[in-house]
């Protein structure tokens, strides 16, 4: 039996092949990994990246054709499944927040991985096939939730995305032993302001007060 420690699941767990009659055998299913795309593990999704025949139940009958010909089949959409952030999903990530004006920093895929690894199951996409369309980001400090990032995509407004989103990181902060969270709503975004009141989140009247820290001020005293 092989184990790969360096090629994991995204729960960071070693993916295990094999067994292989051969070392020689081995190394090569290594390297194809390796070099292939990233595996899927989520069912639904697995299911989305099927060409629309092959994921069609077997046990459902085809249309009938009308008049002798195939009748136009239009075109189902992608399940929206919820999960997990994976680090490939930096890209996708910030073209949906540049769309919607909301990029800042710590965007960045370094940035994201370190924010995903600090807060365990609390940075979340909602992604239809390879499109991402929906993302919350929960972060817990030990004394407050913050949710940041909260983006729905035009086409998939008002479905109840960013509803599932809050309540999954809501769901999470609470288990890590979280009481209270907080939102940050720019001036002027009513469609925001609307949203979080829909989901109970109160006005709490304060200014915010932020400073960005240059590169090469830590450790000075
Ligand atoms: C705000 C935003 C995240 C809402 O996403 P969404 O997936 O459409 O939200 P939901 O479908 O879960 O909405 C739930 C409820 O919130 C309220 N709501 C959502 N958008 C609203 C809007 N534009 N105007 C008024 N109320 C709104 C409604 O009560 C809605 O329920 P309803 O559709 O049954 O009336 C989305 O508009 C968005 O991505 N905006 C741009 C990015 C942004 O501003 N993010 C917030 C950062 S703080």
């Amino acid at each position: 039996m092989l184990t790969d420690a360096e090629l994991t699941n995204e729960l960071g767990l070693p993916l295990v092949r094999g067994p292989y009659p051969t070392l020689d055998v081995a190394r090569a299913a290594v390297d194809a990994l390796r070099s292939g795309p990233a595996p899927i593990y989520d069912l639904a999704e697995r299911m989305a990246a099927m060409p629309a025949r092959a994921a069609r139940s077997a046990d459902r009958p085809a249309p009938a054709p009308r008049s002798g010909r195939p009748a136009p089949r239009a075109a189902e959409p992608l399940p929206v499944v919820i999960r997990e952030f994976r680090s490939r999903d930096g890209e996708s990530l910030r073209t949906l927040w540049a769309a919607m004006g909301c990029r800042s920093l710590g965007d960045d895929d370094m940035s994201l991985r370190r924010f995903a690894q600090r807060n365990p199951g609390l940075l979340l996409v909602a992604a239809q096939g390879a499109a991402i369309v929906g993302s919350a980001m929960g972060g817990w400090d030990g004394r407050r939730g913050w949710i940041y990032h909260v983006a729905t995509a035009e086409g998939h407004r008002r479905s109840g995305l960013a509803t599932k989103l809050v309540r999954q990181v809501e769901a999470g902060l609470l288990a890590a032993g979280c009481r209270k969270v907080n939102v940050i709503v720019r001036d002027g975004n009513e469609a925001a302001a609307a949203f979080w009141n829909t989901l109970g989140y109160g006005l709490h009247e304060a200014r915010q007060y932020g400073r960005e820290l240059p590169e090469g001020e830590e450790g000075e005293a």
